[in-house]
Protein backbone atom coordinates (compact mmCIF):
# COMPACT_ATOMS: atom_id res chain seq x y z
CA UNK A 1 0.00 0.00 0.00
CA UNK A 2 1.66 3.09 -1.11
CA UNK A 3 0.41 6.46 1.29
CA UNK A 4 -0.63 9.34 -0.83
CA UNK A 5 1.43 12.27 -0.90
CA UNK A 6 -0.43 15.83 -1.46
CA UNK A 7 2.24 18.51 -1.93
CA UNK A 8 1.88 22.30 -2.64
CA UNK A 9 4.30 24.15 -4.85
CA UNK A 10 3.95 27.73 -3.86
CA UNK A 11 6.10 28.55 -6.37
CA UNK A 12 7.67 32.33 -6.69
CA UNK A 13 4.33 33.58 -4.92
CA UNK A 14 3.71 35.32 -1.54
CA UNK A 15 5.42 37.32 1.36
CA UNK A 16 7.10 36.44 4.71
CA UNK A 17 3.35 37.33 6.51
CA UNK A 18 1.44 35.73 3.94
CA UNK A 19 3.50 32.83 3.62
CA UNK A 20 3.22 32.28 7.39
CA UNK A 21 -0.30 32.38 7.87
CA UNK A 22 -0.59 29.78 4.71
CA UNK A 23 1.92 27.60 6.56
CA UNK A 24 -0.47 27.96 9.65
CA UNK A 25 -3.39 27.32 8.27
CA UNK A 26 -2.36 24.55 6.45
CA UNK A 27 -0.82 23.00 9.66
CA UNK A 28 -3.90 23.91 11.72
CA UNK A 29 -6.36 22.95 9.05
CA UNK A 30 -5.40 19.24 8.84
CA UNK A 31 -6.75 16.49 11.11
CA UNK A 32 -4.76 14.71 13.32
CA UNK A 33 -3.81 12.05 11.61
CA UNK A 34 -4.00 12.43 7.86
CA UNK A 35 -4.39 9.62 5.67
CA UNK A 36 -2.37 11.74 3.06
CA UNK A 37 1.55 12.68 3.66
CA UNK A 38 1.63 16.53 3.10
CA UNK A 39 4.07 18.49 2.01
CA UNK A 40 4.74 22.39 1.26
CA UNK A 41 7.28 24.19 -0.76
CA UNK A 42 7.84 27.52 -0.50
CA UNK A 43 10.02 29.81 -1.98
CA UNK A 44 14.00 29.62 -0.80
CA UNK A 45 13.99 32.51 1.03
CA UNK A 46 10.82 31.47 2.80
CA UNK A 47 12.03 28.31 4.34
CA UNK A 48 13.34 29.20 7.77
CA UNK A 49 9.77 31.27 8.39
CA UNK A 50 7.69 28.48 7.00
CA UNK A 51 10.14 25.71 8.97
CA UNK A 52 9.26 27.89 12.23
CA UNK A 53 5.86 27.19 11.74
CA UNK A 54 5.98 24.14 11.22
CA UNK A 55 8.44 23.06 13.73
CA UNK A 56 6.64 19.96 15.75
CA UNK A 57 4.01 19.74 12.97
CA UNK A 58 3.48 16.55 10.68
CA UNK A 59 3.80 18.92 7.57
CA UNK A 60 6.78 18.45 5.82
CA UNK A 61 8.60 21.18 4.23
CA UNK A 62 10.64 21.08 0.43
CA UNK A 63 12.50 23.15 -1.39
CA UNK A 64 11.82 23.92 -5.17
CA UNK A 65 15.00 23.10 -6.39
CA UNK A 66 18.63 21.90 -5.09
CA UNK A 67 21.94 22.17 -6.13
CA UNK A 68 23.69 19.35 -8.22
CA UNK A 69 26.71 19.40 -6.24
CA UNK A 70 27.38 19.15 -2.33
CA UNK A 71 28.84 22.66 -2.11
CA UNK A 72 31.31 24.89 -3.76
CA UNK A 73 31.55 27.52 -6.18
CA UNK A 74 27.92 27.49 -7.44
CA UNK A 75 26.71 31.10 -7.43
CA UNK A 76 22.81 31.33 -6.74
CA UNK A 77 22.60 27.47 -6.07
CA UNK A 78 21.64 26.12 -2.51
CA UNK A 79 22.87 22.75 -1.46
CA UNK A 80 20.86 19.39 -0.46
CA UNK A 81 23.04 20.00 2.90
CA UNK A 82 21.59 23.37 3.73
CA UNK A 83 18.29 22.57 2.89
CA UNK A 84 18.23 19.69 5.69
CA UNK A 85 19.43 22.31 8.28
CA UNK A 86 16.70 24.31 7.67
CA UNK A 87 14.21 21.09 7.83
CA UNK A 88 13.34 20.25 4.05
CA UNK A 89 13.06 16.29 3.72
CA UNK A 90 12.23 16.97 -0.33
CA UNK A 91 13.05 19.13 -3.40
CA UNK A 92 11.15 19.68 -6.50
CA UNK A 93 13.93 18.35 -9.54
CA UNK A 94 13.12 18.90 -13.20
CA UNK A 95 10.04 21.34 -12.94
CA UNK A 96 9.10 22.33 -16.24
CA UNK A 97 9.12 25.79 -15.64
CA UNK A 98 13.22 24.63 -14.87
CA UNK A 99 13.00 23.01 -17.77
CA UNK A 100 11.30 25.41 -20.04
CA UNK A 101 12.05 28.93 -18.83
CA UNK A 102 16.06 28.26 -17.47
CA UNK A 103 16.72 25.20 -20.03
CA UNK A 104 17.75 22.68 -17.64
CA UNK A 105 18.43 19.40 -19.08
CA UNK A 106 17.96 15.91 -18.43
CA UNK A 107 21.39 15.32 -17.33
CA UNK A 108 21.21 18.42 -14.96
CA UNK A 109 17.48 17.25 -13.38
CA UNK A 110 19.20 13.80 -13.07
CA UNK A 111 22.54 15.01 -11.18
CA UNK A 112 20.70 18.03 -9.30
CA UNK A 113 18.46 14.21 -8.04
CA UNK A 114 21.45 12.43 -7.18
CA UNK A 115 23.01 15.04 -5.07
CA UNK A 116 19.53 14.79 -3.54
CA UNK A 117 19.68 11.31 -2.43
CA UNK A 118 23.86 12.18 -1.28
CA UNK A 119 22.43 14.43 1.12
CA UNK A 120 19.18 12.68 2.38
CA UNK A 121 16.60 14.47 0.63
CA UNK A 122 13.86 13.09 -1.44
CA UNK A 123 13.74 14.30 -5.01
CA UNK A 124 10.02 14.80 -6.56
CA UNK A 125 11.09 14.39 -9.98
CA UNK A 126 8.94 16.24 -12.39
CA UNK A 127 7.96 14.90 -15.80
CA UNK A 128 5.61 15.90 -18.37
CA UNK A 129 5.11 16.68 -22.23
CA UNK A 130 4.17 19.82 -23.82
CA UNK A 131 1.13 20.01 -25.74
CA UNK A 132 2.72 19.88 -29.28
CA UNK A 133 4.73 16.35 -28.13
CA UNK A 134 1.13 14.92 -27.11
CA UNK A 135 -0.76 15.90 -30.25
CA UNK A 136 2.24 14.87 -32.38
CA UNK A 137 1.91 10.87 -30.25
CA UNK A 138 5.31 12.01 -28.41
CA UNK A 139 3.89 11.45 -24.68
CA UNK A 140 5.65 8.14 -23.89
CA UNK A 141 8.98 8.76 -25.58
CA UNK A 142 9.19 12.39 -23.64
CA UNK A 143 8.31 11.17 -20.33
CA UNK A 144 10.47 7.64 -20.97
CA UNK A 145 13.21 9.40 -21.67
CA UNK A 146 13.01 11.86 -18.86
CA UNK A 147 12.48 8.98 -16.35
CA UNK A 148 14.93 7.29 -17.49
CA UNK A 149 17.48 9.91 -17.43
CA UNK A 150 17.65 10.17 -13.86
CA UNK A 151 17.25 6.52 -13.42
CA UNK A 152 20.63 5.83 -15.34
CA UNK A 153 22.38 7.78 -12.99
CA UNK A 154 20.64 7.28 -9.64
CA UNK A 155 20.00 3.68 -9.85
CA UNK A 156 16.87 1.65 -9.20
CA UNK A 157 17.84 1.84 -5.36
CA UNK A 158 17.73 5.97 -5.80
CA UNK A 159 14.77 5.83 -7.90
CA UNK A 160 12.62 3.67 -4.42
CA UNK A 161 13.94 6.88 -2.49
CA UNK A 162 12.41 9.27 -5.14
CA UNK A 163 9.21 10.38 -5.58
CA UNK A 164 7.75 11.00 -9.34
CA UNK A 165 5.67 13.84 -10.77
CA UNK A 166 3.82 13.71 -13.69
CA UNK A 167 3.25 17.23 -14.60
CA UNK A 168 1.85 17.66 -18.32
CA UNK A 169 2.97 20.94 -19.14
CA UNK A 170 -0.21 21.89 -21.15
CA UNK A 171 -2.14 21.49 -17.70
CA UNK A 172 0.10 23.57 -15.55
CA UNK A 173 -1.27 26.68 -14.74
CA UNK A 174 -3.74 26.41 -17.60
CA UNK A 175 -7.64 25.38 -15.36
CA UNK A 176 -7.12 22.30 -17.80
CA UNK A 177 -6.65 19.05 -16.04
CA UNK A 178 -5.41 16.02 -17.84
CA UNK A 179 -8.30 13.77 -17.26
CA UNK A 180 -8.19 10.83 -14.76
CA UNK A 181 -8.09 8.78 -17.70
CA UNK A 182 -5.96 10.30 -19.29
CA UNK A 183 -2.86 10.69 -16.46
CA UNK A 184 -3.55 7.36 -15.13
CA UNK A 185 -2.36 5.84 -18.57
CA UNK A 186 0.65 8.04 -18.10
CA UNK A 187 1.16 6.99 -14.93
CA UNK A 188 0.89 3.32 -15.32
CA UNK A 189 2.95 3.55 -18.44
CA UNK A 190 5.73 4.84 -15.64
CA UNK A 191 5.45 2.81 -13.45
CA UNK A 192 5.80 -0.38 -15.69
CA UNK A 193 8.71 1.15 -17.34
CA UNK A 194 9.94 0.87 -13.34
CA UNK A 195 8.73 -2.41 -12.90
CA UNK A 196 10.73 -4.11 -15.85
CA UNK A 197 13.67 -2.92 -13.90
CA UNK A 198 12.70 -3.81 -10.28
CA UNK A 199 8.87 -4.98 -9.47
CA UNK A 200 8.96 -4.18 -5.51
CA UNK A 201 10.40 -0.94 -6.24
CA UNK A 202 8.15 0.21 -8.92
CA UNK A 203 4.93 -1.34 -5.97
CA UNK A 204 6.26 1.21 -3.76
CA UNK A 205 7.30 3.93 -6.25
CA UNK A 206 4.96 7.18 -5.39
CA UNK A 207 3.72 8.60 -8.29
CA UNK A 208 1.98 12.14 -8.27
CA UNK A 209 -0.19 13.87 -10.56
CA UNK A 210 0.10 17.98 -11.23
CA UNK A 211 -1.31 20.15 -13.39
CA UNK A 212 -4.57 22.49 -12.56
CA UNK A 213 -5.51 19.88 -9.68
CA UNK A 214 -8.75 21.43 -7.55
CA UNK A 215 -11.00 20.68 -4.81
CA UNK A 216 -13.19 19.73 -7.51
CA UNK A 217 -10.81 17.46 -9.86
CA UNK A 218 -8.88 15.90 -6.97
CA UNK A 219 -11.50 12.67 -6.08
CA UNK A 220 -11.62 11.75 -9.06
CA UNK A 221 -7.60 11.97 -10.36
CA UNK A 222 -7.04 10.23 -7.26
CA UNK A 223 -9.30 7.44 -7.55
CA UNK A 224 -7.34 5.98 -10.05
CA UNK A 225 -4.71 2.89 -9.49
CA UNK A 226 -1.84 4.44 -10.42
CA UNK A 227 -1.91 8.24 -8.87
CA UNK A 228 -0.55 8.34 -5.31
CA UNK A 229 -1.35 12.51 -4.69
CA UNK A 230 -0.83 15.67 -6.16
CA UNK A 231 1.70 18.36 -6.71
CA UNK A 232 -0.90 21.42 -6.48
CA UNK A 233 0.42 24.98 -8.07
CA UNK A 234 -2.60 27.71 -7.94
CA UNK A 235 -5.06 25.69 -5.25
CA UNK A 236 -2.18 25.46 -2.91
CA UNK A 237 -2.35 28.94 -2.15
CA UNK A 238 -5.56 28.62 -1.01
CA UNK A 239 -5.61 26.99 2.23
CA UNK A 240 -9.29 25.54 2.33
CA UNK A 241 -8.81 24.51 -1.04
CA UNK A 242 -5.22 22.88 -0.68
CA UNK A 243 -6.87 21.41 2.64
CA UNK A 244 -9.77 20.14 0.48
CA UNK A 245 -7.37 18.35 -2.09
CA UNK A 246 -5.39 16.73 0.81
CA UNK A 247 -9.04 15.47 2.36
CA UNK A 248 -8.94 13.71 -1.17
CA UNK A 249 -6.54 11.63 -1.29
CA UNK A 250 -7.06 8.88 1.19
P1 LIG B 1 -1.07 24.34 -11.16
O1 LIG B 1 -1.71 23.47 -10.10
O2 LIG B 1 -1.19 25.80 -10.87
O3 LIG B 1 -1.51 23.96 -12.53
O4 LIG B 1 0.51 24.06 -11.07
C1 LIG B 1 0.97 22.75 -11.14
C2 LIG B 1 2.41 22.73 -10.85
O5 LIG B 1 3.22 23.17 -11.64
C3 LIG B 1 2.86 22.19 -9.55
O6 LIG B 1 4.23 21.98 -9.53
Amino acid sequence: MRRPLVAGNWKMHGSRAGVEALASAVRDGLPAQPAAEVLVIPAFVHIPDVARVLDGSAVLLGAQNVADASEGARTGEVSAGMLREFGCSHALVGHSERRTLYRETDELVAARAQAALDAGLTPVVCLGETLEQRDSGKTAEVVLSQLDAVMNRVGVAGLAKSVLAYEPVWAIGTGRSASPEQAQEVHALLRGHVRGQHAAVAEELRILYGGSVKPTSADALFAMDDIDGGLVGGASLQADDFLAICQAAR
